[in-house]
């Protein structure tokens, strides 16, 4: 099977848990977009393992891939990777000679466009995502490749100083022997990265040719992709399933299976519109049952009910065969439940989803309230599956399914791999290899 995993709200759905659950599924697993922004928290039997670049199939599958349309910090990569080795995950690691290079002085050029940006910054991760894309794209940007030749980074570096010299004069990037410096660290960073290094589009489809099982794993969510998301508060690429083609070099055709992942209420890291919010206490006691805060950056995330319209409209947008909903433990210890099923504005619904700012200030929700479902009886399900539900969780989770005409085939009601079912008659419950 070749399937696909991906957020489909505003990011840590719980993509990093799901692809680590389904990883012995696959033999192969890819990492398509974003970098060090990603944060994914996987907890096996009592260890917790948080990945930012290397994919979250790494503990369970053959051959892990950091695809051409990934950013990647190649010091934070090393440690990633060593900490990987060090608790016994054994991988075959393979990167894309042609992902772009983020460096310390696109972490510096981060901080400095969010105080331009002022009342639009975006509470980026600091992580240099942007600035990476954007020296992609003006074609300056250094590649994984390019960390074997002292001359070119020595010439890159030099570039991308004089492309952002306004941004950095008051920095120490400004003097020279701080620029060879950094070219120098990231020659040396790059013997070691080497062993790594290779065409990865040619490994993806040499693995399909042979009939093995691979998982695309997305980052971030549909309202953070920079073209379909609430802009300019989102990312610097695009998150939707599509993305994997030009991310990794593989045609989207050739997928089976798309699965999007969501979490059973919505949260937010970062400024920005978010419909469906809540504040005060009540958003307090979500946030601690959650424990929604940021794992790359700490930060506690804005949290709200889920929405079904940016549902909707996500799950066609990444033509989802399959949903896997997360955190229905959490939010049924809530006193009230409610759920976002429609948008208006001035009095009147409306069928599309505001991304024009002062629009999506102005609109008001149509909420539905639901009674919370509790603790589940954890045994009861473990031996029933589905059916061994609380009657009220399955009524949410069947007015989801009836509103988006689109199959749960997932629940997961915990942060460890175990606890999570599988619908009786997915195509996911069958080990695929
Ligand atoms: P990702 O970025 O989509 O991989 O998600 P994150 O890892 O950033 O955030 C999700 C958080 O929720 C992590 O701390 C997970 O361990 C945790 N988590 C995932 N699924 C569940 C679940 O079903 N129940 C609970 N209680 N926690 C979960
Ligand atoms: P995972 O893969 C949640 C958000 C940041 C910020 C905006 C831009 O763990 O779901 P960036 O550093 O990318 O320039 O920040 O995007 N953001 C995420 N929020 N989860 C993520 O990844 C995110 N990656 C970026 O908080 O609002
Ligand atoms: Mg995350």
């Amino acid at each position: 099977m070749i399937a696909a995993v991906l957020g489909l709200q505003f990011g840590d759905e719980g993509k990093g848990k799901i692809t680590d659950f389904l990883s012995d599924r696959f033999e192969v697993a890819v990492r398509f977009n974003g970098g060090g922004n990603a944060g994914h928290t996987v907890v096996t039997d009592g260890r917790t393992f948080k990945f930012h670049l290397v994919p979250s199939g790494s503990l369970r599958c053959e051959t892990v891939v950091l695809g051409n349309g990934m950013v990647i910090d190649p010091f934070a990569l090393k440690d990633e990777i060593q900490k990987l080795r060090e608790s016994g995950g054994n991988a075959e690691i393979k990167i894309s000679k042609m992902a772009h290079v983020v460096t310390p002085m696109h972490k510096e050029l981060d901080k400095k466009e969010e105080e331009i940006r002022s009342k639009l910054s975006i509470g980026t991760t600091a992580q240099g995502i942007g600035p990476t894309y954007e020296d992609k794209y003006a074609r300056t940007g250094i590649r994984m490749v390019d960390l074997l030749s002292k001359t070119i980074l020595d010439e890159k570096v030099e570039t991308i100083y004089r492309m952002k010299e306004s941004l950095l004069k008051d920095t120490k990037f400004s003097q020279q022997t701080e620029r060879q410096a950094l070219s120098s660290a990231l020659l040396e960073v790059g013997k070691y990265v080497k062993q790594f290094l290779d065409y990865t589009e040619n490994i993806i489809y040499e693995k399909y040719s042979n009939g093995k099982n691979i998982l695309f794993e997305g980052a971030q969510g549909t309202m953070l992709d920079i073209d379909f998301g609430m802009y300019p508060f989102v990312t610097s690429s695009n998150a939707l399933s599509g993305a994997l083609s030009t991310g990794a070099g593989f045609s989207f055709r050739k997928v089976d299976f798309v699965l999007g992942v969501v979490k059973a209420y919505t949260s937010k890291v970062g400024a920005g519109p978010f419909p469906s919010e809540i504040e005060g206490k009540e958003a307090d006691r979500l946030r601690d049952l959650g424990h929604e805060y940021g794992t790359t950056t700490g930060r506690p995330r804005r949290v709200g009910w889920l929405d079904l319209p940016l549902l909707k409209y996500a799950t066609r947008m990444n033509d989802v065969d399959a949903l896997a909903i997360t955190k229905i433990d959490t939010l049924g210890k809530m006193d009230k439940i409610k759920v976002c099923t429609g948008y208006r504005k001035n009095g009147k619904s409306i069928d599309y989803i505001p991304r024009n700012l002062e629009e999506v200030d102005g609109i008001d929700l149509e909420l539905r309230e639901f009674e919370p479902w509790g603790e589940p009886d954890y045994d009861k399900v473990v031996k029933n599956g589905f059916n061994g539900l609380p009657e009220k969780m399955k009524e949410y989770i069947e007015f989801i399914v009836d509103y988006l005409k689109i199959p749960v085939d997932i629940v997961s009601l915990g942060e460890t791999r175990n606890m999570t079912i599988v619908r009786e008659s997915s195509e996911l419950k069958s080990n695929g290899k």
